[in-house]
């Protein structure tokens, strides 16, 4: 045995040796002299020019046939034009590729940024404002809403409740938001996690993990965008009615809802501030915003989808959905603590005569008057027992 390890290690110890001082290999033989072009010679990476053809003034300007002919495999013509956004020559059919032959884009200056190509001037666009002046906004009404919240606290009733329930929201009306509302939300996240998740999460769970989400956050993005264009419109379309301006929104708003006076402002079904979020965020920055989610998903059939047109989609859907955002983190504080018995009726449909009173009391007096029933579903679909509602 002792006999057998001294042989293996004589014998390793040799082989190390050999490999030691191995005899370098032969340096190769220098490559021969590359064959001698008509107008000159070509070296391994450098174009040989023929001689003072680089002091023609017409040199710079020279296309890329001309510079082949005095300094052959020269493309710096050709880069220069694909860098001004020329389009060249792409065996590719338009039909398939409208922007075949066109690798770089032509210069464009969009707003707040410098002349560039569409490309480059796109990205400053988006990541020297959308992103920054984006965030600033995001956490201007977050930070409102806690100022909102920490000096007001959530809106509570003065009187006390009856006990006597009026229907507010119908299980259609309560659906149709919660559908719209989940993909809403599921949007927003996913959304500000691709566009600032490298910010603040990328160095948290590193590159690996933060790839896999962002993947997978994109595709559920492109998945609940075209849910939420359906539902946005079943939304508009549900509360339209009860959303038309009125001679009471005036006074409504020229007393700021009472938010200062403490002391609420009559209203009918919803108030003014809700009727500025329905036609302000639900219809003008819904519409832009499914708009350009639509074009960026490629969904709008018979569209040409250049560079240009993702880029311009992009930039506006990156600023509708910011506002959008920003208008829709104060609908979800007063849908959730910021008002008392809000939540619930978005959930259960019902709110107390009290909350009715002191929170729409148009609208409660009209049911009073009994212009507006306090059942409107039939009973077997409504929460709760239908007795209560009758003698409100
Ligand atoms: C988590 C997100 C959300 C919560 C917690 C929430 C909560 C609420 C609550 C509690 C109400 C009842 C307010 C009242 O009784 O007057 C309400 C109404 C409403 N919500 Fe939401 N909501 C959310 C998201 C959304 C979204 C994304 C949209 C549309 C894009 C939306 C559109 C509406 C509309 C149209 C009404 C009826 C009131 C009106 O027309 O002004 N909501 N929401």
């Amino acid at each position: 045995m002792r006999r057998f390890l001294l042989t293996i290690g004589l014998a390793l110890a040799a082989w190390g040796v050999a490999a030691q001082t191995q005899v370098p290999a032969a340096a190769p033989a220098p490559a021969a002299a590359p064959a001698e072009t008509s107008l000159g010679v070509k070296s391994a990476n450098v174009f040989q020019i023929a001689p003072g053809a680089d002091a023609d003034p017409k040199y710079k300007d020279q296309t890329n046939a001309e510079r082949g002919q005095v300094q052959p495999g020269n493309n710096a013509p050709m880069w220069r034009a694909v860098g001004q956004g020329v389009t060249g020559y792409s065996s590719l059919p338009k039909s398939q590729a409208p922007e075949a032959g066109n690798l770089i884009q032509p210069f464009v200056q969009y707003p707040g940024s410098r002349l560039a190509s569409a490309g480059e001037s796109w990205r400053q666009v988006r990541n020297k404002i959308i992103i920054p002046y984006g965030a600033a906004l995001l956490l201007i009404a977050v930070g409102a809403m806690a100022l909102f919240y920490f000096s007001k606290g959530t809106l509570e009733l003065h009187g006390q409740e009856t006990g006597r329930k009026i229907e507010r929201f119908t299980p259609f009306e309560r659906s149709a938001h919660w559908a719209n509302a989940i993909a809403f939300v599921t949007l927003a996240i996913s959304g500000i996690v691709m566009a600032y998740g490298k910010f603040f999460l990328l160095p948290i769970i590193g590159s690996t993990l933060f790839g896999w989400l962002t993947y997978a956050l994109k595709n559920l993005h492109n998945f609940a965008g075209p849910l939420f264009a359906v539902s946005l419109v079943v939304v508009f379309v549900t509360f339209l009615k009860d959303n038309m301006p009125s001679k009471d929104d005036l006074v409504w708003v020229l007393k700021g809802g009472g938010l200062f006076s403490g002391t609420e402002v009559p209203s009918h079904r919803f108030n003014a501030g809700e009727k500025v979020v329905f036609w302000g965020g639900v219809l003008f920055l819904g519409a832009i915003v499914v708009g350009s989610g639509l074009v960026l998903d490629k969904l709008i059939p018979g569209l040409i989808y250049e560079r240009s047109t993702m880029q311009i989609a992009n930039m506006i859907h990156g600023v509708a959905t910011l506002f959008m955002m920003a208008m829709f983190i104060g609908h979800i504080y007063m849908g959730t603590i910021g008002m008392r018995g809000a939540y619930k009726a978005m959930r259960e449909g019902y709110v107390d005569e009290t909350w009715a009173k002191e929170h729409h009391e148009l609208w409660y007096d009209d049911i009073k008057a009994g212009k507006i029933p306090a059942q409107r579903s039939t009973p077997a679909a409504a929460s709760a027992p239908a007795a209560s509602t009758a003698s409100v």
